[in-house]
């Protein structure tokens, strides 16, 4: 008689209630963890880094510098992200939310303010190319309790309705006066023609522009 004592691996009771082709729940964890583990790796190989610290490292390399601008009368030095618009750093930063971001693209007007006395749209300007310069915004444009001339022209004209462009109009209508452009309605349309107004108020705009010109 033999002694040899059988494998037990190779004896291992079969359960009859699970068909043989169904993997044991040995060779199911195994195969899992494998496949887990290639998830991972794969991930770490050729995936993307997980959502919020991509970001966080785009932050960190960020170049910034500090520019020194006057907005309004009053000198500001700070320190910006290079990527920084003049709009933001005005609504943001200097708490000035009179200029509006209607497009963000250069295509309404709405941002509308003077640099140096020319008027810019200010989502398109990088604030850190502004060293020195002198930036004036709606809010900078009346005189203690005095409103300006054309602030005081769109309320006698009634040239808004919801207002939302009305800032960018004002700061525009105030650059084509200084610029002189203002020699007839058509010129005056003509050099207004980069500031929108959805509520359509174009007709009454022109006529305050008008009024303030003759003021001038
Ligand atoms: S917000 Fe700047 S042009 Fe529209
Ligand atoms: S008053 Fe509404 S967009 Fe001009």
């Amino acid at each position: 008689m033999s002694t040899e004592r059988p494998d037990p691996a190779a004896t291992s009771p079969v359960d009859p209630l699970v068909p043989p082709s169904v993997p044991s729940r040995r060779t199911f964890i195994a195969a899992s963890t494998a496949v887990g583990g290639a998830v991972a790796a794969g991930g770490l190989v050729a995936g993307s880094p997980p959502l919020g610290a991509e970001a966080a490292v785009a932050a960190e390399a960020a170049p910034g510098s500090r520019v020194s601008l006057t907005v309004n009368g009053v000198r500001h030095t700070v320190a910006i992200d290079n990527r920084t618009s003049l709009l933001d750093l005005l609504r943001e930063r200097l708490g000035l939310t009179g200029s509006k971001k209607g497009c963000n693209a250069g295509a309404c007007g709405a941002c509308t303010v003077l640099v140096d006395g020319r008027r810019v749209n200010s989502c398109l300007t990088l604030a850190v190319r502004l060293e020195g310069t002198e930036v004036t915004t709606i809010e900078g444009l009346e005189k203690g309790d005095r409103l300006h001339p054309l602030q005081q022209a769109f309320i006698d004209q009634d040239a808004f309705q919801c207002g939302f462009c009305t800032s960018g109009q004002i700061v525009s209508g105030v650059g084509c006066i200084q610029e002189g452009h203002t020699g007839s309605p058509e010129e005056i349309r003509e050099w207004m023609s980069g500031n929108l107004c959805r509520c359509g108020c174009y007709v009454k705009i022109g006529r305050a522009v008008e009024q303030a010109a003759g003021r001038k």
